[in-house]
């Protein structure tokens, strides 16, 4: 059922099921790769929330839970490229294997941001989570990339944590645009 969000018109893409089940295969692989590792899950807000809080009930090594929080978008369908830093990862990670947590990928501006300044702390290893990839729009490829959940078209997308003039994040499935 497509819906309407502020001025613009949403049709399903992915539903919550799809989401679930491809989470959990997720966890599979990061229960075996960090199996002793005691990794940081780094949480990127606001769009990560319900993507981050739903992996990490799959997981079931020992690890540990914080938060940043970046903004770029400023409330339109397109990147501005201007990255506001609103506030930074408090847990010292020196030493530590983190696992970012990010909603999407769009041009890889954020990302290749975000992994530059935390490896100036010198954790053992940075590995990134995403929910959603646009592998159409990247610009600045992030090598620390290793598990994406789906790869979508170059299209603007709201649910699941990711906003539409900050509307939307509570939807349970990523809707796209109708244009
Ligand atoms: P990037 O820096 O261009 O990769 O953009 C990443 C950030 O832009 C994400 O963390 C989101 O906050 C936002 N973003 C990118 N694409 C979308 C979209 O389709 N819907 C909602 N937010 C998006």
């Amino acid at each position: 059922m497509n819906i309407k969000i502020a001025d613009l018109a949403f049709e399903p893409l992915i539903t919550a099921d799809t989401i679930q089940t491809r989470i959990k295969e997720i966890a599979v692989d990061l229960n075996k790769d960090y199996a002793d590792k005691a990794p940081v899950f780094v949480g990127v807000l606001n769009g990560c929330f319900m993507f981050m809080a739903d992996l990490l009930k799959e997981i079931t090594v020992p690890c540990e839970v914080a938060f940043t929080k970046l903004s770029s978008y400023h409330g339109g369908v397109t990147s501005t490229r201007r990255i506001r830093d609103d506030f930074d990862l408090l847990t010292d990670i020196t030493n530590r294997h983190v696992i970012l947590v990010e909603d999407i990928v769009d041009t890889g501006n954020t990302l290749d941001y975000l992994v530059a300044k935390l490896s100036h702390r010198k954790p053992a290893s940075i590995t990134v989570v995403a929910l959603l990839l646009k592998p159409d729009a990247v610009e600045y490829p992030v090598e620390e990339l290793k598990h994406v959940a789906f790869q979508i078209p170059n299209e603007f997308v709201v649910g699941y944590g990711l906003d539409y003039m900050e509307l939307g994040r509570n939807l349970n499935g990523i809707y796209k645009r109708v244009v």
